[in-house]
């Protein structure tokens, strides 16, 4: 096999591993200890993205097909994979077992979500046994663990390349050794790399955009793997955001999501300059684009500028989602989230004062090492006095290297569901009552589609992200309504087209 990792200096000599057994001694597993060695050197800019000449026609004629995993970066990176793809000549299959290239971007942010990419890897053996000459790919946070790529090459030979989050850019290079090399290409960097700006991309429809606006995560909640999958914070510089949001503008996009694992920490980074988030979208509001939003917000950095931009409303939609993760202070101290359940709660009072019609969401843990009964507690009152619209609500993973993993968990499983189950309850109870409230009112929505079991149905959201459905015709797609809000579920709302309102 082929194996490349940046962190090694045996590898920095020109050695390359061969077995499987040399591999474990190159790889650099996610460590706490090292990953927080971050900081020092200096983050660059990279411009000059090209693909080699050489590489620019390989795929004329062969198809591609990703398949992503969890988070919003993720389907974003995927929209880089398959612009580089089709910069190299190919084009996108329906289908797995049509293609020639298959790349899974990974998650391994729970162990469900790593069954379901082993389970599905598992499946890809019968795709690759009809079709010898495919290309099977493993990439994003997964392939980041040493534990996973040691999986993959002792229980999964029929993939032929891994590579990490941080060398995407490294994919044409990285496919060309995989289809001439009988062994499994293997590149991961340990440490994130620069910031690589023109890199092409093959967005998703041409309604709604992703704008990444940082790279990675410090803050090292103890029971997270994403600062090691994702490194350290490096924002992008705001010319390049600005130009970016701009461009989509000037193609007729109607929303974009700004992202990064924690959006308020941008621009922390600089050392030449003093321009954080609030600054940032107070730049991007006055662009022409009807809705910008942005994910995730940690409470923590969520500062008075941040408020005071988001309080001149306009284009900045009043949904923000804020991850509260528990309502216990000890729980949340334990967690390392750096703020206690009081300081939530006020932070969510200065914000509904100042945004007087602002819809939140969250995202909960149940059963995180040692929470008692009357911590759990402590969530479910948090959850009833913030009255979340929606919540994202997890039973608690351990993963490997990280603090909580070596944490004693004295709650059985059993407890961890009912939890979830009660959480759950409580959480579908209030987004009712929450919707009611939009009941024969008029909101606008964004056409996005026709609904999934329907197409006689249209489906948008209004800016408060909330899901509609309504008789329509199909010109609205990519437009604005006004819809009257006829009917009140749990997870949508029904309603009747006022106006077609052009914005
Ligand atoms: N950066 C975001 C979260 C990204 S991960 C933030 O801090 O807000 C999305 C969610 O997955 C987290 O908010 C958390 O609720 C959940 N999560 C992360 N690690 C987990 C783990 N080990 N077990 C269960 N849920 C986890
Ligand atoms: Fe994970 Fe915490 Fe970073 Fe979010 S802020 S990505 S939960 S470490
Ligand atoms: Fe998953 Fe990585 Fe996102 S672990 S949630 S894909 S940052």
């Amino acid at each position: 096999m082929t194996m490349k990792t940046e962190a090694t200096t045996d590898l920095k000599s020109g050695k390359s591993p061969k077995t499987t057994a040399d591999y474990a001694k190159y790889f650099q597993p996610p460590s706490l200890k090292d990953a927080k060695k971050r900081g020092k050197e200096e983050v660059k800019v990279h411009y000059d993205f090209a693909i080699p000449e050489d590489m620019k026609d390989i795929g004329k004629g062969k198809r591609y097909y990703v398949r992503t995993y969890g988070c919003q970066m993720n389907e974003h990176d995927s929209e880089t994979i398959a612009g580089i793809l089709q910069q190299m000549g190919y084009s996108p299959a329906e289908e797995a077992e049509d293609a020639d290239v298959v790349l899974f971007n990974t998650c391994a942010i729970r162990e469900n979500a790593e069954d379901k990419v082993f389970g599905e890897l598992g499946n890809m053996k019968r795709v690759k046994n009809n079709n010898p000459n495919l290309i099977l790919g493993v990439c994003g946070c997964m392939s980041q663990e040493e534990s996973v790529v040691n999986k993959i090459l002792k229980s999964f030979p029929h993939v032929d390349l891994i590579f990490g989050t941080h060398n995407i850019h490294r994919l044409p290079v990285l496919l060309r050794d995989a289809m001439f090399s009988k062994e499994m290409v293997i590149e991961v960097w340990s440490k994130e790399g620069d910031i690589i700006e023109n890199m092409p991309k093959i967005r998703e429809g041409n309604i709604k955009g992703w704008v990444n606006i940082m790279y990675g995560c410090d803050k090292f909640c103890t029971y997270c793997i994403v600062p090691y999958t994702r490194g350290k914070e490096r924002s992008r510089r705001p010319e390049d955001v600005i130009a970016e949001v701009r461009e989509l503008a000037r193609q007729g996009f109607k929303e974009v999501t700004l992202l990064g694992q924690n959006v308020n920490a941008y621009g922390k980074d600089f050392q030449d300059i003093r321009f954080g988030f609030g600054d940032l979208l107070d730049e991007i509001r006055k662009i022409d684009i009807p809705r910008i939003r942005f994910t995730t917000s940690h409470p923590r950095d969520f500062d008075d500028r941040l408020i005071e931009v988001l309080a001149k409303g306009g284009n900045l939609v009043e949904h923000i989602h804020l991850p509260v993760q528990s309502g216990s202070s000890e729980v949340l101290k334990r967690m390392a989230r750096k703020y206690t359940r009081e300081h939530y709660l006020e932070l969510v009072r200065k914000i509904k004062a100042a945004i007087p019609n602002v819809v939140f969401s969250t995202d909960i843990i149940v059963g995180f090492p040692g929470e008692t009964d009357e911590q759990f507690e402590e969530t479910l009152s948090l959850v009833e006095e913030v009255r979340y619209d929606s919540a994202y609500t997890f039973i608690y993973s351990p993963r490997e290297g990280t603090p909580a993993a070596v944490m004693e968990d004295n709650v059985p499983m059993e407890v961890k569901k009912e939890r979830l189950y009660r959480l759950n309850e409580l959480m579908a109870k209030i987004s009712l009552e929450q919707n009611q409230k939009l009941h024969n009112q008029v909101v606008e929505v964004l056409v996005e589609g026709e609904s999934k079991n329907n197409p006689n149905v249209l489906a948008g959201r209004t800016r408060s992200n909330k899901l509609v459905h309504f008789v329509g015709d199909k010109s609205l797609i990519g437009q604005f309504a006004h819809v009257r809000i006829t009917d009140v579920k749990t997870w949508t709302l029904h309603g009747e087209i006022v106006t077609k309102v052009e914005v």
